[in-house]
């Protein structure tokens, strides 16, 4: 039977690292839509444009299974990952048109098989019928420690405040724009992550899960 498992909160919370995993354990398609939202960012600012119903009309971002981003056929999992493209996303994510286009793509991909799919809206607005709702969170110094601890580790230059400025001004942004703003639906199980590892959040999803 399809199973839908939706996964929502802010930026830094582990909501990708837990949810690739636990697709992977359950077999289920692991579905990021804020790398859809970062593709879109990234098509606008490589273009030089602002965003528009002409440059979203015919865009064509797909995720492969190995979570692979192609936009518009050529791939940019790396390139989307930029602070840059961060905050060019949270600020496409804000318009209708916008996110009607990436909604309808979304609720196409759920429709294939079992998913699970995390960002900001999908228990709110994506898929409010998913079988099971998690809203994944984490304080804002854990969320930026854990983006600092990241890029060192791939040996790239970091710096703790900036990382906690530019988190604490995303979560805002997301959360207190007028179109599906993030929020915990309200038949979604809180999940804090401050003082769990990524195994713990793994193993009480599929509990949840029931698996
Ligand atoms: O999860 P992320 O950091 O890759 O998401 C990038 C931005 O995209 C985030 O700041 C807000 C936006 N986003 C959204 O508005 N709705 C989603 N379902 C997923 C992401």
């Amino acid at each position: 039977m399809k199973k839908i498992i939706a996964v929502d909160g802010p930026a830094g919370a582990g909501k990708s690292t837990v949810s690739k995993i636990c697709a992977a354990r359950l077999g289920y398609t692991y579905i990021d839509t804020g790398a859809m939202y970062r593709a879109v960012a990234l098509k606008c600012l490589l273009s030089g444009k602002s965003v528009d119903e002409n440059l979203i009309g015919d865009i064509d971002i797909r995720l492969d299974n190995s979570a692979r981003v192609f936009l518009d056929g050529r791939e940019v999992t790396k390139e989307i990952r930029t602070p840059e493209v961060s905050r060019a996303a949270s600020d496409v994510a804000k318009f209708g048109f916008v996110r009607k286009k990436l909604t309808e793509l979304q609720r196409e991909m759920a429709a294939q098989g079992s998913v699970i799919m995390d960002g900001r809206d999908i228990g709110t607005q994506v898929l409010p019928n998913a079988d099971l709702k998690i809203f994944l969170t984490a304080t804002v110094e854990e969320r930026a420690r854990r983006r600092f601890a990241e890029l060192k580790s791939k040996g790239l230059a970091a710096d703790l405040a900036q990382i906690e400025k530019e988190i604490t001004l995303r979560d805002k942004q997301d959360s207190e724009r007028e179109i599906a703003p993030l929020a915990q639906a309200v038949d979604a199980i809180l999940l804090d992550s401050t003082h769990l590892t990524i195994e713990q959040v793994v193993a009480e999803i599929l509990r949840l899960a029931g698996v």
